[in-house]
């Protein structure tokens, strides 16, 4: 299986609850290594760009109002077949339904509150990882 990246937030609930080393603990134990990593407070402007494949459903303003509720840590991660892996152990966006052992199922606290964004292809990977990071900010 081919070593791959993939494009990783952790959301203002878990900056909130000082959970960023937990949440990123769980990375590294299911087998993701962080090349890139910085803290930000998306603007209103940032959020709403990242998340415009989203506007149209209902909670679009809420999504955005959460996510620019307090600081973010994005991430790129690396491992094998990245995306899978760092949504496996995401685990499902709503932690009622997200499996024992999984990011959302110990961490998250609701289907908005959700500890953490994870690319949801290669393709989106590489557009997601271009929209906070530069080339020279990637460190394999
Ligand atoms: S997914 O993982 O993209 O298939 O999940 P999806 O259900 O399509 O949700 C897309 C993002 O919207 C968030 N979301 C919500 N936010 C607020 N309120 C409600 N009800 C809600 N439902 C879904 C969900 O956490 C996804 O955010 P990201 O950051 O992409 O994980």
């Amino acid at each position: 299986m081919a070593v791959t990246r993939t494009f990783s937030i952790i959301k203002p609930d878990a900056t909130r609850r000082n959970l960023t080393g937990a949440v990123t603990k769980m990375l590294e134990e299911a087998g993701l290594r962080v090349v890139a990593s910085k803290r930000l407070q998306l603007s209103q402007e940032q959020a709403e760009g990242f998340y415009a494949v989203h506007k149209e459903r209902p909670f679009f303003g809420e999504l955005v109002s959460f996510m620019t509720s307090g600081p973010v840590v994005v991430q790129v991660l690396e491992g094998e077949d990245a995306v899978k892996r760092n949504r496996d152990i995401m685990g499902a966006t709503n932690p009622k339904d997200a499996a024992e052992g999984t990011i959302r199922k110990e961490l998250a606290e609701s289907i908005e509150a959700n500890t953490v964004h994870g690319s949801d292809s290669e393709e989106n990977a590489a557009i997601e990882i271009d929209f906070f990071f530069k080339a020279d900010e990637i460190v394999g």
